[in-house]
């Protein structure tokens, strides 16, 4: 029997406005929005202004609403409206990540004590049902690794870089034209969104709650002309990679640029389109590919979220109450850095050096680094230099964890 549901759906940006138009185009027959609360009343909007109210308890406080919808930019106004709503017994659906990400462990007590269901698939990936997938169909002790192209901002930017002469700044307003980037872009450019969609990747994959903070984030703001040049003559192409991986025990991740080869899952995955890859024991790998930014592909996620609903899915969390996994900050792989300035190279202390070359423009080097000794801030204190993760000569990376566990400084 398919649950009446009565929505209170705050936000109509991007997402919002697309779900109300996927709502009506779909045969969600008993799934209604009643109240649509926005904050600012002077905004130009698709339907007349007698469609929105401005005051939150005209959702959070009618009792006829039963699920409340949030998709608003604002993460710690988000908070505040989803754990109310979950206190006052409502299903909630989300698509904020970074609000998520940092207070999953407290939003998943909340919704238990008060016997309610949180779904928020939309938050990564856009339309790729990743979430529900981690969360049912693979178990903890056959998963390897997850990684993806988390980012259509980044990849959208990074695509046109390869293909095209213009410049960063101008493919990037054309990002924020689309709908894509966050409304504050350094989120997106500096990788903090993928790793808040790492974070969550990494609770349904693992079972492992891990904070922002820990996890490295390293962006695509440095990049240069002459890195995507490096990259062409080895037949590499760059990409924003966020990526979790099982290394014994233990659970490492990272949002890092790589070089990626021919071979890879992520070689092919263009413009705003994401892909997650999951390793696990017998099945391989399998890769999901899908649009992960824009107003349809997220409402698209949402509009699913809120069909689950009327049959009274959840997340169960099994593997969070089952793990024996740990997650640890510290490892080392091997990384390309470059910098217009020679000088700058010496910033970042390599274990191993393999490579260097320097001209009176451009300098770089790669060879092995310890992450416990990178961390973000010396990354943003040094904005000339360009890091990225590079290839094992065969394969994907093998990264291994080292003994400390480092403490990251970077939040956002
Ligand atoms: N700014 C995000 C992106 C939106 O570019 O992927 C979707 O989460």
């Amino acid at each position: 029997m398919k649950k009446k549901l009565t929505i209170g759906l705050f936000g109509f940006g991007c997402v919002g406005s697309g779900l109300y138009e996927v709502l009506n185009r779909s045969n969600l027959l008993n799934a209604t929005i009643k109240t649509i609360v926005v904050k600012n009343k002077n905004k130009q909007r698709v339907l007349p202004a007698d469609h929105f109210q401005y005051d939150k308890e005209l959702i959070l406080a009618d009792p006829e609403i039963n699920l409340v919808v949030e998709l608003i930019d604002d993460a710690d106004a988000a908070y505040e409206i989803v754990t109310r709503a979950l206190r006052s017994g409502k299903h909630v659906v989300s698509a904020n990540k970074k609000m998520i990400a940092h207070h999953l462990d407290e939003l998943i007590a909340l919704k238990n004590q008060n016997n309610v269901s949180f779904l928020y698939e939309a938050s990564v990936c856009g339309s790729i049902p990743v979430i529900r997938n981690l969360e049912e169909y693979y178990n903890n002790d056959t998963l390897r690794s997850v990684q993806g192209i988390c980012n259509g901002t980044t990849n959208y930017i990074l695509t046109r870089l390869d293909k095209e002469g213009k410049s960063f700044d101008e493919i990037l307003k054309d990002a924020q034209r689309l709908g894509f980037a966050e409304s504050d872009p350094t989120l997106d450019i500096d990788g903090f969104d993928s790793k808040f969609k790492l974070q969550i990747l990494i609770a349904h994959a693992f079972g492992v709650i891990t904070l922002p903070a820990d996890i490295l984030n390293i962006g695509i703001r440095n990049i240069k002309e002459q890195d995507i040049r490096f990259a062409k003559e080895k037949g590499l192409k760059i990409k924003l990679i966020a990526a979790s991986e099982k290394i014994d025990q233990k659970v490492i991740g990272y949002v890092a640029p790589q070089f990626i080869q021919e071979d890879s899952f992520a070689y092919d995955v263009n413009n705003e389109f994401n892909a997650v890859t999951i390793e696990a024991l017998f099945s391989d790998r399998q890769v999901f590919k899908g649009k992960g930014a824009g107003s349809f592909p997220t409402a698209s996620a949402v509009l699913s979220d809120i069909s689950a609903l009327q049959y009274d899915y959840g997340y169960e969390y099994r593997k969070k109450e089952t793990t024996q996994l740990n997650y640890a900050s510290g490892f080392s792989t091997r990384l390309f850095i470059s910098s217009t300035n020679p000088d700058k190279l010496k910033l970042i202390p390599f274990t191993e050096v393999e490579e260097t070359f320097s001209s009176k423009d451009y300098a770089y080097k790669t060879g092995t680094v310890n992450f416990g000794a990178l961390t973000h801030e010396l990354y943003r204190n040094h904005p000339e230099l360009f890091i990225a993760f590079f290839p094992q000569t065969e394969g994907n990376f093998k990264l291994a964890p080292v003994e400390e566990n480092v403490v990251l400084q970077n939040t956002f």
